[in-house]
């Protein structure tokens, strides 16, 4: 059985692993290792997903700045993620994107953006960036930037680009 909880210390091992495994490189993983050790890490939106007591699955949720011209929110930014390969498509990312929004919820944070495919993430709450106003520090299609509201219709009257923290520059 399958079951999602925050990470604990001494999960950092098994999640670089499941991160080497999903995407067949190490960069996501020691983009993980950078952000937790980093001031953007953001303690219970760091999300495993557990078959046994086997880490199968990752998620996470980071701080990120929302830069206007006469503001900066601290927002949240999701990724990455990662399942085993031969755990995929049996709705545990799902289960774990769910869960992490769910804390994130319960967080002070506005927002959460992510990169991602524009068919997947509109079922949990986000839409197209643009829509909002907001606006990827990057040249990228406009549909694979999305954006939730944790807080409802908090981006209204907000336009804005997001700033990555500085360790997500090597991706
Ligand atoms: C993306 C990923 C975490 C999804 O996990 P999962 O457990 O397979 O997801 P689920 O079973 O809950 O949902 C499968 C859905 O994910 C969608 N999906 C979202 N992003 C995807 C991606 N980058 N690659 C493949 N499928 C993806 C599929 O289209 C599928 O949609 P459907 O439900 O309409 O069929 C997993 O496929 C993975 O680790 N991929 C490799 C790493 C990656 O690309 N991460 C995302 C970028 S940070």
């Amino acid at each position: 059985m399958i079951t999602v909880r925050p990470e604990m210390p001494g999960d950092e091992d098994a999640i670089r692993q499941v991160n080497l495994l999903a995407f067949g490189r190490d960069v996501e993983g020691k983009l993980v290792d950078l952000i937790r050790g980093s001031r953007f890490y953001v303690p219970g939106l760091s999300v495993v997903a557990v078959d046994g007591n086997i880490i199968v699955g990752h998620i996470l949720m980071s701080a990120a700045m929302l830069v206007s011209s006469h503001d900066v929110m601290s927002i949240l930014a999701l990724a990455p993620m990662s399942v085993l390969p031969e755990y995929q498509g049996r709705g545990i990312g799902t289960e774990m994107v769910r869960f992490a929004l769910e804390r994130a919820k319960s967080s002070l944070f506005p927002a959460v953006v992510v990169l991602g495919h524009p068919e997947y993430y509109p079922r949990f709450g986000f839409v197209k960036a643009s829509d909002k106003g907001i606006y990827a520090p990057f040249t990228i299609p406009d549909e694979v930037y999305m954006v939730l509201e944790l807080i409802p219709n908090v981006l209204d009257n907000v336009t804005g680009t997001v700033r990555y923290p500085p360790c997500f520059a090597d991706l």
